[in-house]
């Protein structure tokens, strides 16, 4: 008896399947489905809800019925351009009801595959239901910051514009092939990490991992939130760019100030002593006429250079100039140009200067300026080895100066170039690396900003920027 009937179900399944009747085991399936489902024909007729839609929409959506003429419009387009397609897809419907709240149905479209019928599924919810979740994924689509969530792969499970925008994630493979604990390796940014750090105070989670990377021109705190939902991290990406300039800037005037405190006491110190040990030589020149005189050359070529290192010192330490004055740029640089040619020429090197106007007024200190453009100068003419041309460009904009200084000397390679603004870096045998410390002082004093460009083996180009004074 009981081995018949569970041939006999057999059979009635096998019937079912060979019969084609498909349609029986798919009412089935949904007649014990939690969610509301319909099917219905090509026509729009509906042919079948289960129990759950009975529940949920009483008789609106009933055997019988038509759905296109039980939805509006816009929804009935959507449905019969499904049908036609007979593609998977989903749609929203809201419905607006007297004196209660809007109600919102998200419809799945689910072609069948068989005898043209068709399925819809039903979820109800509230228009405040899908604000909701609408908004929580605005929010996170749109943070002004990058959000990143991963799985225990390490695998991106969703990122953000930001995120998408910042790394490249222009595709679901881009994705997945993306590596963010590499990419922190390879960029990590070690000296402002701590300050970060101690940024964070009191609402530090606690397995939460800082770092700070100099990525892309940029630098971008990101923060690691371990399993902040069962094994999902997230990843919070700060644009920090500016905060690290700051810091960086703080750190290089510390050191400026440093040496220009110290630089005011050693000059007093050193000065003294200098001034009698020149007029001491200068009567012993006189005394023992030519018969030395080569030394002499050394002696008071050396005591000129120790000056001239004071007196640079001495460039740090001075407070920013009180007494600006409206003068003319193109003239301080030809002037300077008019100085340094001699040197030039001695080292075989073409100094030229090109500019559209004779005038260009600015504020400040003419002198100052001066020795900026000398000291960059110079620098071009010790980085030619042999032979070559140092050329000098003033271009006016509308309420900017720029001057060009470029050479084709023996250039800066990338990792050096951030080094240019601190003090006492050289590679010169007899370099204070101090020229170009105080010439961006200088140049900071006079509102302007300093730009370089350089290529190894190929040259280098100092572009400053002042701006114009207009009266
Ligand atoms: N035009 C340039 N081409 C190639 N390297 C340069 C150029 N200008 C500066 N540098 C590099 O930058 C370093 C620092 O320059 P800076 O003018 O501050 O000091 P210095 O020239 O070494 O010493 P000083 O200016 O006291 O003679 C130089 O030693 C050199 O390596
Ligand atoms: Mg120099």
């Amino acid at each position: 008896m009981r081995l018949s009937k569970r041939i006999d179900q057999q059979e009635t399944d096998q019937n079912l399947l060979n019969n084609g009747n498909e349609l029986s085991i798919a009412k089935t399936i949904l007649h014990h489905m939690k969610e509301s489902a319909i099917l219905f024909n090509q026509k729009g007729n509906i042919l079948f809800v289960n129990s759950t839609t009975k529940h949920e929409f009483a008789d609106y959506w009933a055997q019988g019925r038509n759905l296109f003429q039980l939805m509006d419009t816009k929804s009935t387009a959507w449905l019969r351009s499904c049908v036609n397609i007979k593609k998977e897809s989903e749609y929203l419907l809201k419905i607006q009801r007297d004196g209660k709240e809007d109600l919102l149905i998200e419809f799945s479209f689910v072609p069948l595959h068989f005898q043209d019928i068709f399925m819809l599924i039903l979820k109800k919810g509230t228009a405040f239901d899908y604000a909701e979740q609408e908004t929580i994924a605005h929010v996170f689509d749109k943070s002004v910051h990058g959000l990143i969530i991963t799985n225990k792969f390490h695998k991106i499970v969703k990122a953000n514009r930001f995120a998408e925008k910042l790394f490249q994630l222009h595709s679901q493979q881009d994705k997945d092939s993306f590596d963010l604990v590499k990419l922190i390796d390879q960029h990590v940014h070690s000296i402002n990490t701590k300050r970060f750090k101690q940024q964070q105070g009191m609402y530090r989670p606690e397995r939460l991992s800082i770092s700070v990377i100099a990525f892309n021109d940029g630098y971008y705190e990101v923060s690691r939130a371990e399993s902040i939902y069962q094994d999902y991290d997230l990843y919070v990406i700060r644009d920090v760019t500016g905060i690290v300039s700051i810091l960086n800037q703080v750190d290089r005037n510390d050191t400026l100030k440093v040496v220009g405190q110290l630089a005011a006491g050693i000059a007093h110190e050193i000065r003294n002593p200098m001034t009698s040990l020149k007029g001491f030589i200068q009567l012993l020149e006189a005394a023992l006429k030519n018969e030395h005189s080569m030394y002499f050359n050394v002696i008071t070529s050396e005591l000129q250079r120790i000056e001239s290192i004071m007196t640079e010192f001495l460039m740090l330490a001075k407070p920013k100039d009180s007494k600006t004055i409206r003068f003319n740029l193109y003239d301080i640089i030809h002037d300077s140009v008019e100085l340094m040619k001699p040197q030039a020429v001695m080292h075989d090197i073409e100094l030229n200067m090109l500019s559209s106007s004779e005038n260009a007024f600015i504020k400040g200190d003419p002198n100052r300026l001066k020795q900026v453009v000398i000291n960059l100068i110079k620098n071009g003419i010790e980085a030619i080895e042999e032979k070559g041309i140092i050329q000098i460009n003033i271009e006016q904009h509308q309420e900017q100066v720029v001057v060009l200084i470029r050479d084709n000397g023996c250039g800066i390679s990338e990792d050096k170039l951030g080094k240019l603004n601190e003090p006492f870096y050289t590679t010169k045998e007899h370099g204070t690396g101090l020229g170009l410390p105080v010439s961006f002082k200088i140049i900071e004093e006079h509102g302007g900003y300093v730009d370089v460009k350089s290529t190894e083996g190929e040259g280098t180009e100092f572009s400053l920027t002042f701006p114009l004074d207009a009266d």
